[in-house]
């Protein structure tokens, strides 16, 4: 059996950070190309295609059938095996999204050249941030014409407050984009002329080649000169800065065209951590400790509408999975039968013989699991760090037949505990207000309401633009809830938050209670 050392020092466990249309299914697609997962590219750019080409209710059922398959992806690039994890965007951000960046040690940021960083990569910045995630930056779409590299480098710093330590530089841009140079030992790699499905042999010259000169053209010598400007200026990679997350590796390329993948992907391997030390609340949990230890950061429903089969992914934090092994359930108490559990290859799932720290698990259950729940070999771990987000989206649920509330409330009570959507309860009347981060969450609810529960609901808009939970001492809280009346409200959880109806009202309840903390993320209990 191989050393536990060995494979966990082996496992590189990421995700993708991007805004919409940046690329990152693209690069997912060549990244999987070059680790040899795939052969010929075209297979998940397909898939997402139909993923998006229709919103009738087939589609959403495939896609929660897709999404489980693509969601993590298993592959071995050199002596290495990376895991990449999905994080839905488009219509299907969710707190999913924000939930898997607690379950990798390192992140790709994917960036289009000609729009820079925008809105989605900041937010899911943020949570790296909180996190201290290192980040390497992925340059893409250099055959566009896009903006100046040194500007989007500056634009990198000062948004998300990083340094940038360039690896590769482009040559050209757009039509004239010629290929990469690495800065480190000034050698140019050529993009091979043409598209192609398949990887392609790069031509490698020294910057001083005059073939490279010859190349280039006129752009030549302004090259030159750019490239000896950021060597001078630009700081050099520091490995021990990039897992301080103090600073970012950047590569250029063009991932349409295979291209920049290649020094990505090596480097990405050499400098991105293996599975890291976790905190619980009691201790932190180193990944080599021989005793198997783990937490889920997504529950999905599975196709078949028959049966409420749910996928719990786990996060393996210390130890080795063996097929047939039980598997201690924290908060529940008891030990289950954890022989059906899944592992991830780039295109399918399978049974898991064996998995180590950074891998994921898939366990099916039918409806015990929830968020943050720690497996163990029987120490009481509780992992800690896996948060609810809050919502940005409200509406109120409006039951059709009146006799069917108490399926609603289960329903709803049964589909927020997989984590995609909220379900608050304002403390006075009966209603119920949902909240999401993504608005395709609540048509995945009416959808499954009807489907698995039997019950016709509508979303209403609600009149909350924010959420906020809630912690202050007995004196201040019983005056929040003097004056606050209307607008507080118990989650899933039973915790207490405060239901903003205004931007407004949120900043003046701030400031006239400022002994309460108003908590936009909430650790799981
Ligand atoms: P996403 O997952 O981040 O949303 O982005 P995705 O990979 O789907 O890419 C968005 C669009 O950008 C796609 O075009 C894709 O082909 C294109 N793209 C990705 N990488 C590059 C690149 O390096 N260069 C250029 N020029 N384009 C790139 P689309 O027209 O929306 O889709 P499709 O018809 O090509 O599938």
């Amino acid at each position: 059996m191989p050393s536990l050392t060995t494979e966990i020092a082996r496992r590189r466990t990421f995700a993708i950070v991007s805004h919409p249309d940046a690329g990152k299914t693209t690069l997912t697609e060549k990244l999987l190309l070059f680790g040899g997962a795939i052969v010929l590219a075209g297979a998940v750019k397909g898939r997402k295609a139909a993923r998006h080409a229709t919103s009738d209710w087939m589609a959403l059922e495939r896609e929660r059938g897709i999404s489980v398959t693509s969601s993590v992806m298993q592959f071995p690039y050199g002596e290495a095996v990376v895991n990449l994890l999905d994080t839905p965007g488009h219509q299907d951000f969710s707190e999913d999204t924000y939930r898997t960046l607690t379950a990798v040690d390192s992140v790709l940021m994917v960036i289009d050249a000609a729009k820079g960083v925008e809105a989605q990569t900041v937010k899911l910045l943020e949570v790296c941030r909180m996190r201290n995630t290192p980040i390497i930056t992925f340059v893409n779409k250099l055959d566009r014409e896009g903006r100046e590299p040194l500007e989007l480098l500056d634009e990198i710093e000062r948004i998300l407050s990083i340094s940038c330590a360039p690896v590769t530089w482009p040559l050209g841009m757009g039509q004239r984009f010629r290929g990469i140079c690495r800065l480190a030992d000034e050698t140019a790699r050529l993009m091979p002329q043409g598209r192609s499905e398949r990887i392609q042999e790069e031509r490698l010259l020294a910057l001083r080649d005059p073939d490279l000169k010859a190349v280039l053209g006129d752009e030549y010598e302004r090259t030159l000169q750019e490239i000896e400007l950021v060597r001078g200026a630009a700081p050099v990679v520091d490995v021990g800065a990039y897992r301080g997350a103090r600073q970012s590796p950047v590569f250029f390329g063009s991932a349409l065209n295979n291209f920049g993948v290649r020094d990505l992907l090596d480097a990405f391997v050499a400098f991105a951590p293996a599975p890291l030390p976790r905190p619980t609340a009691t201790r932190v949990v180193a990944p080599d400790e021989e005793a198997f230890s783990g937490f889920v950061f997504k529950i999905q429903a599975n196709m078949d509408p028959q049966h409420r089969d749910r996928m719990a992914f786990v996060r393996i934090c210390s130890g080795r999975y063996r097929r047939g092994m039980r598997l201690y359930h924290v908060r529940e108490g008891r030990e289950i039968n954890a022989a059906n559990a899944l592992t991830f290859l780039a295109n399918e799932r399978s049974m898991a013989d064996e998995a180590y720290a950074g891998d994921i698990l898939g366990l099916p259950n039918h409806g015990t699991i929830r968020i943050g729940d720690t497996f163990t070999e029987g120490e009481p771990l509780r992992f800690t760090g896996v948060p609810n987000f809050a919502p940005e989206l409200f509406r109120r649920v409006v039951l059709r037949d009146p006799l069917k509330s108490k399926a609603l409330s289960r329903g709803l009570e049964q589909l927020t505990e997989e984590g995609a959507t909220q379900l608050f309860r304002p403390l006075s009347g009966h209603e119920m207000i949902l909240g999401a981060l993504g608005a395709l969450q609540f048509e995945v609810v009416t959808y499954r309401l009807r489907n698995e529960y039997g019950v016709e609901a509508d979303f209403e808009p609600a009149p909350v633009v924010a959420v906020r939970w809630l912690e202050a001492d007995a004196d201040t809280l019983s005056d929040l809830h003097r004056r606050l009346a209307g607008h507080l409200a118990k989650d899933a959880g039973g915790a207490l938050a405060y239901l903003a109806p205004s931007r407004s009202h949120l900043d003046l309840t701030a400031e006239r209670f400022p002994k309460a903390r108003f908590h936009a993320i909430r650790e799981q209990l």
